[in-house]
């Protein structure tokens, strides 16, 4: 770790990697070859259409894509991606979507001004503990889409596989846990994810979406709201967040040439979360999981302590020791470690052995 820095567990924004830090810090000047920093060049340069298709590149790489498959960069984040798949393939017709906790809501609550949006399956009665199996969830013939939440930020529950649905097209907001391990993108039809967790700054998300579904974008949508618009820019019909854009880049040539590629970091998140994973089943109750064992996040681990008052300490303390973020999200209370993979092992280590002694002195 670099001088300074702390552990921090934030859901999001949360840690990048430090070598794509270092490298940006390095490159803030003077780009190299550009004689300016990444943040005045222009989008239509060649330095920067460079950085663009490098980064494609990788992205495209890690995930073993084909070529029918596009990726773009669009604003708004995640929440907006809510609205945007909605107005493009929704479009007064009926979607289901797999309500399994906050944020699938909300990708709901998004959905239904724009069309008619069933509930495939709901965890809500159950205060969205685990992933439902895929023979549990309800597919209606007349779904435009199916869509799901791969990683509960909120909850901390999360799909080690995707969901069977039939030859019905598969849209994934996988916000949370995109390029933390392998997966086959020839079972999505769209997959998103605000880039904030794991790929880079906050404001945009990235985008992979099956060329075939570009044929169905209805006429008249706002420009920025037009998957086929967007496509044929090369998400260049507008000034995109550039810097933004070179940050995912450095990210995703780290996770390419430095770690290896996706299966190496799931290896390393599996050892990561198992560590914390440990500890609380080995508390004696101390600390109490909200996922159940088979759906917990190896993104985000949610914990309860005895009680508020413990909790207050527990994070406080953690905090005092350079152990940042752990408090939960504020709709479900408790604590919550975020464990992306820019979180290093080393960072899962120390906060083990804290939770560890904590749960010793007030146990
Ligand atoms: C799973 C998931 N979906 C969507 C979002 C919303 O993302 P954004 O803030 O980029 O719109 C988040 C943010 O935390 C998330 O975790």
């Amino acid at each position: 770790m670099l001088e300074g820095r702390v552990f921090n567990f934030s859901a999001g924004p949360s840690m990048l990697p430090e070598p794509v830090l270092v490298q940006a810090q390095q490159e803030l000047l003077v780009y190299p070859g550009a004689g300016a920093s990444v943040m005045e060049i222009s989008h239509r340069s060649k330095a920067f259409d460079e950085i663009l298709e490098k980064t494609k590149d990788y992205l495209k790489k890690l995930l073993n894509m084909p070529d029918n498959y596009k990726i773009i960069f669009t604003p708004g984040g995640a929440t907006m991606q809510f609205s945007m798949l909605a107005m493009n393939f929704l479009n007064g017709g009926t979607a289901d979507y797999i309500n399994t906790g906050s944020w699938a809501s909300k990708a709901m609550s998004e959905g239904k001004k724009h069309g008619n949006v069933r509930e495939a399956w709901s965890g809500k009665s159950e205060n969205y503990v685990r992933m439902p199996s895929s023979s549990e969830i309800n597919i209606s013939d007349e779904a435009k889409y199916v869509h799901f939440t791969s990683n509960e930020t909120i909850q901390g529950i999360e799909f080690f596989n995707e969901p069977d649905v039939g030859d019905k097209p598969l849209f994934c907001d996988a916000s949370s846990d995109f390029l933390s391990r392998p997966i086959d993108i020839t079972k999505y039809a769209l997959i998103y994810a605000g880039a904030q967790k794991n790929v880079g700054p906050s404001g945009i998300a990235v985008v992979v979406i099956r060329e075939d579904l570009l044929s169905l974008v209805p006429e008249k949508l706002p420009s920025l709201l037009d998957y086929k618009l967007m496509v044929e820019n090369n998400s260049l019909y507008n000034t995109p967040s550039t810097w933004s854009i070179y940050i995912v880049g450095l990210v995703v040539k780290w996770l390419y040439e430095d770690i290896g590629g996706l299966a190496k970091i799931e290896e390393i998140n599996k050892k990561k979360a198992e560590l914390l994973y440990q500890v609380i089943d080995e508390s004696n109750g101390f600390y109490k999981g909200h996922a159940h064992k088979e759906s917990r996040s190896r993104m985000n681990v949610t914990f309860r302590l005895p009680d508020e008052a413990l909790e207050k300490e527990f994070i406080s303390k953690a905090s005092a020791e350079g152990l940042k973020e752990l408090k939960g999200h504020r709709s479900v209370g408790g604590c919550r470690a975020s464990i992306y993979n820019a979180m290093p092992y080393e960072g899962c280590e120390v906060l083990a052995q804290f939770m560890k002694d904590f749960a010793q002195s007030h146990g």
